[in-house]
């Protein structure tokens, strides 16, 4: 049998809100991605939101701020979740890895993509967020996300535009990262992409305003 770890004490359902979530987090050494991050990053958002968006792991300014989706992605995602009609005030937005994971290029840390160990080992507090939250909807935004919700490892272009449903029945939507868009040079590709991007976002307004009916 599985030794009972220190963290193991501190999790759900003894974490009763977002606050302690946050805690536990920051103390968790369950794969070594703590060691040469800032501080874990917390999913961010209201604990009644009824949509979820996960990205893939905090990038060099979410590790400093403490918050998710705040540098280049999250501008562009900002301006996707305005486009599709969904206020970011009214979303719950975390990752499926609350460490930034990254090698020093000189001085720059330039972001790694994390493995399916380290996803794993941090499904952990995406399932006591959603456990916390209690979405009714959820966008996976990007291989990573989609990998640790599905649990499997899936082609985003052939899962967007589906309605997906979790384990526990919660609906899922797949589409790419938006840190996918700034890596796109040419400006109609790019373009193009966006509009995708905004459409996979469409269902998921829609199940807002459902709720808010
Ligand atoms: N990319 C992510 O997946 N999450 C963030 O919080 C920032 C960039």
């Amino acid at each position: 049998m599985r030794e009972k770890t220190q963290l193991d004490l501190h999790l759900s359902p003894a974490i009763t809100s977002l606050s302690e979530l946050a805690k536990a987090e920051d103390e968790c050494t369950r794969c070594p991605l703590y060691q040469h991050a800032t501080q874990a990053v917390p999913g961010e958002g209201r604990r009644s939101s009824h949509l979820m968006l996960v990205g893939e792991q905090p990038g060099d300014k979410e590790d400093l701020a403490g918050k998710p989706f705040v540098g280049p992605a999250g501008r562009v995602l900002d301006r996707a979740l305005e486009d599709a009609g969904i206020p970011r005030t009214e979303v719950f937005v975390t990752n499926a890895v609350k460490h930034f994971k990254h090698e020093m290029r000189g001085k720059r840390r330039l972001h790694k993509r994390p493995n399916a160990y380290e996803i794993e080992r941090c499904k952990i507090w995406l399932d006591v967020e959603r456990a916390l939250v209690k979405p009714v909807a959820i966008v996976a935004l990007g291989a990573t996300a989609a990998r640790s919700l599905l649990g499997r490892s899936v082609t985003i272009s052939k899962l967007r535009g589906q309605t997906l449903h979790l384990a526990d029945g919660t609906a899922a939507f797949v589409t790419i990262h938006p840190s996918w868009l700034l890596r796109i040079e040419d400006e109609a590709d790019k373009e193009r992409e966006y509009k995708n991007l905004v459409a996979d976002l469409r269902p998921a307004a829609k199940v807002l305003a459902k709720k808010a009916a």
